[in-house]
C-alpha cells in the first residue's frame, strides 16, 4: 500500500486555519477521499492534557525548554497514535499545526533558534516531514489585528483568557511571523505560502490547487 499523504496547515493565530481544514476536508470528501484530521497540541488523549498546561494562561511561568518539550511530547504521541497509523493505510492526514510552528513559536518567538528545534525534531519525530505544507500568512500586521480579535472574542463568550501564546507582544509575533517566511523561503518545495490578504473562499481555492497538484503527483488524480 503507498503511503498515505501527510499535509499540515500553518499560520499565526486566527489566521483561518480551521476554517480552511473544514473546507479542505469537505472537499476531499466530494472526491471520495475521507481524510484524517487531527490538530497541535492536541489530537489524542494525552495530548490534550499536554494543551491544557501549555495554553492555559496562568503557566506564564513555563520555562521556553519546558514548552518546547511539551509540544514535542504531544507530537510523538499524535505521530504514535494517530499520524503515522493513517500514513501507513494509505490516508491523507489533515494536521493542523506541526513542527513548523515549534520552530515559528518556540524558535522564533521564544529565540530558542531553528536549530534546536530541528534537531528534537530529528530525535522525537524520526524526521517525518509533511508532504506539503500550506502557510497562510497575510500581512504581519494583518495577522496581528485578528489574532487580537480573536483573543477578545474568546475572553467575551468564557470570561477567561486561555490563550498564554495570544497575550504574547507585538515583538514576539512579529518574530514568529518572520521565521514561518524563513521556512517558506528555505524549503519552497514543500512549503505553499498562501500571502496577502485574501478572502476565505480565495484561500480556499489556492489551497485546493496545492493539494490537487500533490495528489496528482502521488498518482491519485482529484477529479472535477
Ligand atoms: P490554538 O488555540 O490551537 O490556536 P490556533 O487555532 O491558532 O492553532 O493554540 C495553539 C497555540 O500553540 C498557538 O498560539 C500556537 C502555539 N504553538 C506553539 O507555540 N508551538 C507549537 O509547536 C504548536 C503546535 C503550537
Amino acid at each position: 500500500m503507498p503511503r498515505g499523504l501527510f499535509i499540515t496547515l500553518e499560520g499565526l493565530d486566527g489566521s483561518g486555519k480551521t476554517t480552511q481544514i473544514k473546507r479542505l476536508a469537505v472537499w476531499l470528501e466530494k472526491r471520495g477521499v475521507q481524510p484524517v484530521i487531527t490538530r497541535q497540541p492536541g489530537g489524542t488523549p494525552i495530548g490534550d492534557r499536554i494543551r491544557e498546561i501549555l495554553l492555559d494562561a496562568s503557566s506564564m511561568v513555563l520555562a521556553p525548554m519546558t514548552e518546547t518539550a511539551l509540544m514535542f511530547g504531544d507530537r510523538a504521541q499524535a505521530i504514535f497514535e494517530v499520524i503515522q497509523p493513517a500514513l501507513d493505510a494509505g490516508k491523507i492526514v489533515l494536521c493542523d499545526r506541526f513542527t513548523d510552528s515549534t520552530e515559528a513559536y518556540q524558535g522564533g518567538g521564544r529565540e530558542l533558534g531553528t536549530a534546536v528545534v530541528l534537531e528534537l525534531h530529528r530525535l522525537i519525530c524520526r524526521n517525518l516531514q509533511p508532504d506539503l505544507t500550506l502557510l497562510l500568512l497575510p500581512s504581519f500586521d494583518a495577522s496581528l489585528a485578528r489574532a487580537r480579535r480573536r483573543n477578545t472574542r474568546d475572553e467575551a463568550q468564557t470570561g477567561k483568557n486561555e490563550n498564554r501564546f495570544e497575550q504574547e507582544q507585538d515583538a514576539f509575533h512579529r518574530r514568529v511571523w518572520e521565521k514561518y517566511r524563513e521556512i517558506a523561503a528555505r524549503e519552497p518545495d514543500r512549503v505553499v505560502l498562501i500571502p496577502g490578504d485574501l478572502t476565505i473562499d480565495e484561500i480556499h481555492e489556492q489551497i485546493v490547487e496545492a493539494v490537487a497538484e500533490r495528489l496528482l503527483l502521488t498518482g491519485r488524480p482529484a477529479q472535477g
